[in-house]
């Protein structure tokens, strides 16, 4: 099963659009059906680690926007990855932007600009529900905002997303750094992060005595992000209980006639610039999690170095299937 597991996988690798993702993604899906498969990286002692007070059974996770659904997210996760990130969710359903909207770039990069495709946070917590006892490692939803939704109004969406999700999710991402929702960046800004982030704070403490439960909530950084506002940005984020900080999304370019998000080895550099600064301003008080161009156990180490606690992987598992899993949680 294995061996066939990393066969369907392989098509990841020729990804010439989203069908082929797809196709993959509901092939890997019945093999699991039929065989439970369980990678021995859920279970090994000397990789878990606690966060949050959650236990991952490793620091290798699935970055959002693979399965933006919440319907694969347990046959992707049994292949070893400690967490998978789940969504993005908005409140309504969006089919996002037109075609085509994903690309494969040289030097093992894409670009997408997919723009929030989704099936609305409901239907995304059904499906979540359903399937997340058969997963052995730690489930991360994260939010948005729709597309019609204006900056102004942006906290209601993530207030409704955060009351959906809040008692399924074992952590909330607040997304306000996809390159691909038109000035969803800005919600970073001194014009709406304040008042972003001290109402869903409020809202939080709620929900937390409402269902005895706490549920630890990451903000999501852009790489392109303008440096003089981190500190900004770090200070408000613990003022208002932030946990943790996911460091980074995709970076804004244009690339074969695409304008939108690049990942991979092309948005490394960026990547890595920020996870700097962040580190640097955040002095150790909320946990790290290094997102963009990890694609060896060399990138993973020089992350952990910078003051990472925690890796997500995207493109590289696009480019090498199950394998790069094995690469990054060898002993090596
Ligand atoms: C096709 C695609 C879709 C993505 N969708 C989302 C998304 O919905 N939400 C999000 O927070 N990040 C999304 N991302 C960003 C990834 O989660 C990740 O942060 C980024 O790709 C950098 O990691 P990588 O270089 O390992 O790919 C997406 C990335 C790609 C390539």
């Amino acid at each position: 099963m294995r061996f066939l597991t990393k066969i369907i996988l392989y098509f990841l690798r020729l990804l010439p659009a989203e069908i082929s993702s797809k196709i993959s993604l509901v092939s890997l899906e019945l093999i699991f059906k039929i065989s439970s498969f369980s990678s021995k990286y859920l279970d090994k002692e000397n990789l878990k680690k606690e966060f949050f007070g959650l236990e991952f059974p490793n620091r290798v996770g699935l970055a959002a926007g693979l399965d933006k659904e919440g319907k694969y997210f347990v046959s992707l996760g049994q292949l070893g990855f400690g967490f998978v990130e789940v969504g993005t969710f908005t409140p309504l359903p969006q089919s996002g932007n037109e075609y085509p909207r994903l690309k494969r770039l040289k030097n093992r990069s894409l670009i997408n600009r997919l723009g929030f495709n989704n099936p609305g946070i409901h239907s995304g917590i059904k499906n979540i529900s359903s399937l997340k006892n058969k997963y052995k490692g730690i489930v991360g939803i994260s939010i948005g905002k729709n597309k019609k939704t204006s900056n102004e109004q942006a906290y209601k969406d993530y207030l409704y997303c955060l009351k959906t999700a809040y008692e399924v999710a074992d952590y909330i991402a607040l997304n306000i750094s996809s390159p691909n929702t038109e000035n969803l960046r800005d919600l970073s800004s001194k014009n709406y992060l304040e008042n972003l982030l001290s109402e869903i704070n409020q809202e939080a403490i709620k929900l937390c005595s409402k269902h005895s439960k706490y549920t630890p909530l990451l903000l999501k950084i852009s790489p392109d992000e303008n440096e003089d506002l981190i500190p900004f940005i770090i200070d408000t984020s613990l003022k208002y209980n932030i946990s943790g900080f996911i460091v980074s999304n995709t970076t804004y370019g244009e690339k074969e006639n695409l304008k939108g998000g690049i990942s991979g080895n092309l948005l490394k550099e960026k990547s890595i610039k920020m996870l700097k600064l962040v580190s640097k301003f955040n002095k150790k008080k909320a946990v790290i999690i290094s997102s963009g161009g990890i694609m060896t156990k060399e990138d993973l180490n020089e992350r952990y170095m910078l003051g990472a606690d925690l890796f997500q992987i995207y493109t590289g598992f696009v480019y090498d299937g199950p394998k790069i899993i094995d690469e990054l949680l060898s002993d090596s």
